[in-house]
C-alpha cells in the first residue's frame, strides 16, 4: 500500500550537533511493525504544518516506542520552522522508504568514508556493524570542512574508542588531519585494502571516492553510494527524483557505483531528469 497520509509525529527534544545542525528525538504515535523494520539508509519524510515535507535520514532507527533519531540542518524553509518548535510539537511523519544500506554479512574489511552531513544516513550502518557478531574490520573515514561543521559529535566520540576513525578538515585540528578525505585514501589501501566501500557526502565527492576506490582496486560493484535528490511524493509516483529510468527514492537513496554509473550514462544527470538534492552540508 502506497503511504501517502502522514502519520502523527512528537518533537520530543534536541540538542546542537554541529554549525546549524541539531540531532532530535522524535517519536511516531502508535508505531507499526513495518516503523522496527528499518534498514539503515533508509529515510523518512518529515512533515512540518504549514511547511510541507523533506526527506531526511535515521541516525538511530524507531524502537518499541516509535522513538528515533535525526541529524537535521536547517538549511531552508522547512527546516528554519523547524528549529523554532519546541519540545512536543506535533509533525508529520511518513516511512520508511527507498533502500537501505546493503547488510554485507559476508565482508570483512569495510571503509566508510563520508563527508559533512553525510556521516547521518551511515551513522545506523556503522553501529549495527560494531554489534554485528561476525568480526568485521571496520575504518571509517569522515572529512568536513571545518571542525564546528562536523556532526554527530557524540557518535564520534563513542567511535574513536572502538574503531579507526580518521578524520579530516580543511585546515587541520587537534582531532584531525588536515585537508580532504580523498588524501588519505591512499595510505589506507596502502596499510589495508577494503573489499567494499560505503560513501555519502556532496555527489562530486562521493564519485571521486568511488572513481579513486575502483582505481586502488576495489570492484565497482562493491562500492555503494547514496544520493540526494528532491524528493515530494517518495514512492514512485511524483517524477521529481528520477534519475534515467530509476526512482531513487524507491530504488535509492542507496546505489551500487556501477548501477550509478549506468543510470548517469542515460544522460539525466539530476539537472536534466529528477531534480538535483542539494546537499545538507
Ligand atoms: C534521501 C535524503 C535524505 C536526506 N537526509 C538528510 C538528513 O539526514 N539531514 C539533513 O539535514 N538533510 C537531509 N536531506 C536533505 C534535506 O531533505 C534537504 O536539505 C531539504 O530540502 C531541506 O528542506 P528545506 O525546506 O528546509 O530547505 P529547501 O527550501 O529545500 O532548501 C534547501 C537548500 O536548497 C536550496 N534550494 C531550494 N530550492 C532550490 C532549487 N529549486 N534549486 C536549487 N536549490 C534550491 C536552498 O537555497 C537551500 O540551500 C536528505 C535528502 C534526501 C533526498
Ligand atoms: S519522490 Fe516522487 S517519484 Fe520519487
Amino acid at each position: 500500500m502506497l503511504e501517502l497520509t502522514p502519520r502523527a509525529l512528537r518533537l520530543l527534544d534536541f540538542y546542537a550537533d554541529g554549525q546549524d545542525s541539531r540531532h532530535f528525538r522524535l517519536r511516531i504515535d502508535a508505531p507499526q511493525p513495518g516503523d522496527l523494520a528499518v534498514i539503515p539508509g533508509q529515510f523518512f519524510m518529515l512533515g512540518v504544518p504549514g511547511f510541507g515535507e523533506a526527506p531526511f535520514t535515521y541516525v538511530s532507527p524507531p524502537d518499541e516506542g516509535g522513538e528515533f533519531s535525526a541529524l537535521i540542518r536547517s538549511s531552508g524553509r522547512l527546516t528554519a520552522r523547524l528549529f523554532e518548535l519546541e519540545s512536543g510539537a506535533s509533525l508529520g511523519y511518513r516511512g520508511p522508504f527507498g533502500k537501505g544500506w546493503p547488510l554485507l554479512l559476508g565482508a570483512r574489511r569495510v571503509l566508510v568514508v563520508a563527508g559533512g552531513c553525510g556521516l547521518a544516513p551511515l551513522a545506523g550502518w556503522i553501529e549495527e556493524a560494531l554489534h554485528h557478531a561476525a568480526p568485521l574490520q571496520l575504518r571509517v573515514l569522515y572529512g568536513a570542512r571545518s571542525a564546528p561543521a562536523q556532526v554527530l559529535g557524540r557518535e564520534r566520540e563513542r567511535w574513536r574508542q572502538v574503531l579507526p576513525l580518521i578524520e579530516t578538515l580543511e585546515h587541520g585540528g587537534p582531532e584531525a588531519l588536515r585537508g580532504s578525505p580523498l588524501a588519505q585514501l591512499d595510505r589506507l589501501f596502502a596499510e589495508e585494502q577494503p573489499q567494499v566501500v560505503l560513501c555519502c557526502g556532496p555527489e562530486a565527492f562521493m564519485l571521486a571516492i568511488a572513481k579513486t576506490c575502483v582505481r586502488r582496486g576495489v570492484a565497482a560493484d562493491n562500492v555503494w553510494l547514496s544520493v540526494e535528490r528532491r524528493m515530494h511524493c517518495a514512492v514512485g509516483l511524483c517524477g521529481h527524483c528520477y534519475i534515467a529510468d530509476s526512482y531513487a527514492c524507491v530504488d535509492g537513496p542507496t546505489y551500487r557505483y556501477d548501477h550509478y554509473l549506468q543510470l548517469l550514462a542515460h544522460g539525466n544527470t539530476g539537472h536534466a531528469g529528477g531534480e538535483l538534492g542539494v546537499g545538507p552540508c
